[in-house]
């Protein structure tokens, strides 16, 4: 998959490198306000070996058209400001590329811009992008629809002298009914973000609980996101459209995801073009070491798959 980056801040370099450690991906580009570093590769700038090309690029001197005809990509990840979408959206649009938008937060004008591109080409906008959060609150609904009127309690964890209440909370608090104003909140040392929610029955107590790690978790969504909208029709899609066919379905064994192409990467012989390094990379994507020889294409696996909540 030809993957183009737009912004390289904080996260985006950590969602660069993501992308460049997974064999599967090519990141093509990367386009940024300033001109900083364009003379140097993504993977020069981060320090990193990668076969990915990774060409930077400014917005102040070369067009989205003109990017996206030189070196053409299937998706376009946007980890830049509200502003990006102004850059590439329509020409991503017309030439029917993916959009997987990981912007916070964006007006109500950008919103309905959005709704505009997604009548031509797959467009995801997640303020969370990580598959955990997500898988989080899906899992909290259901259990909510399972035991209604159950007390439900929502903590958050982070960093001493993090503000306000999480937005993620609030995204919490809003899918599962509780006032905002009951979210408990918790701040120590450099807790880089913890979500508890906790639902308390009479005879059982039930903890559904999300900790991010690395930013890195980032990366992995909008790879998970980028992956699952492949040939998707055009619309407005958010993560929980892409997430609900893995809960009671076994909609994913039949059609071939990264993971499973990754899987069958691991089935090759050493003869193989992809070479054991490659293969180690791919399997450390799923969290794995090593090559498991019980993995082929003819042993699928049969239980659910494993998401990255768990990495996330
Ligand atoms: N959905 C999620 O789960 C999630 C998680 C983390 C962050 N985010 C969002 O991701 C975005 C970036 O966060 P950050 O912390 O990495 O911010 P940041 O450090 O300020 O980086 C922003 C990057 O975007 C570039 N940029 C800004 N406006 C642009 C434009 N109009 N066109 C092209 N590039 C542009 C900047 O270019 P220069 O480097 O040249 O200045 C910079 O590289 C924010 O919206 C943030 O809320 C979302």
């Amino acid at each position: 998959m030809k993957v183009g980056l737009v912004g390289f801040g904080t996260t985006g370099k950590s969602v660069a490198a993501v992308l460049m450690r997974n064999p599967l991906v090519e990141l093509e580009w990367v386009v940024r306000k300033s001109s900083a570093h364009v003379d140097r590769s993504a993977a020069q700038c981060l320090g990193l070996d990668s076969t990915s090309a990774g060409r930077m690029f400014s917005t102040s001197t070369l067009s989205a058209g003109t990017l996206l005809d030189q070196w053409p990509v299937d998706v376009v990840i946007d980890f830049s400001s509200e502003d990006g979408i102004d850059y590439y959206g329509d020409s991503a649009a017309d030439r029917g590329v993916n959009i997987v938008s990981a912007i916070s937060h964006y007006p109500i004008v950008k919103q309905r811009k959005l709704e505009r591109l997604s009548r031509r080409t797959a467009v995801l906008w997640s303020p969370n992008i990580t598959v955990g959060v997500n898988f989080l609150i899906l899992a909290a609904q259901t259990l909510h629809r399972i035991a209604p009127g159950t007390d439900i309690e929502i903590i958050e964890e982070h960093f001493k002298g993090k503000g306000g209440v999480s937005g993620t909370a609030k995204v919490i608090s809003v899918a599962l009914g509780v006032d905002e104003q009951d979210i408990k909140s918790i701040r120590a040392g450099g807790i880089i973000g913890a979500h508890e929610i906790l639902f308390g029955l009479p005879n059982q107590t039930i903890r559904l609980r999300h900790e991010s790690i690395s930013r890195e978790a980032f990366g992995s969504g909008a790879m998970f996101a980028a992956e699952r909208l492949t040939g998707m029709p055009p619309g407005l899609y958010k993560m929980e459209d892409l997430l609900v066919p893995f809960f009671g379905s076994r909609e994913w064994a039949s059609k071939p995801t990264w993971r499973e192409r990754v899987f069958r990467i691991g089935s090759l012989g050493s003869s193989s073009v992809r070479g054991r390094s490659q293969i180690e990379a791919a399997l450390k994507v799923l969290g794995r070491s090593t090559v498991d020889a019980s993995v082929a294409p003819s042993d699928p696996p049969t239980s659910a798959p494993r998401g990255n909540a768990g990495t996330s």
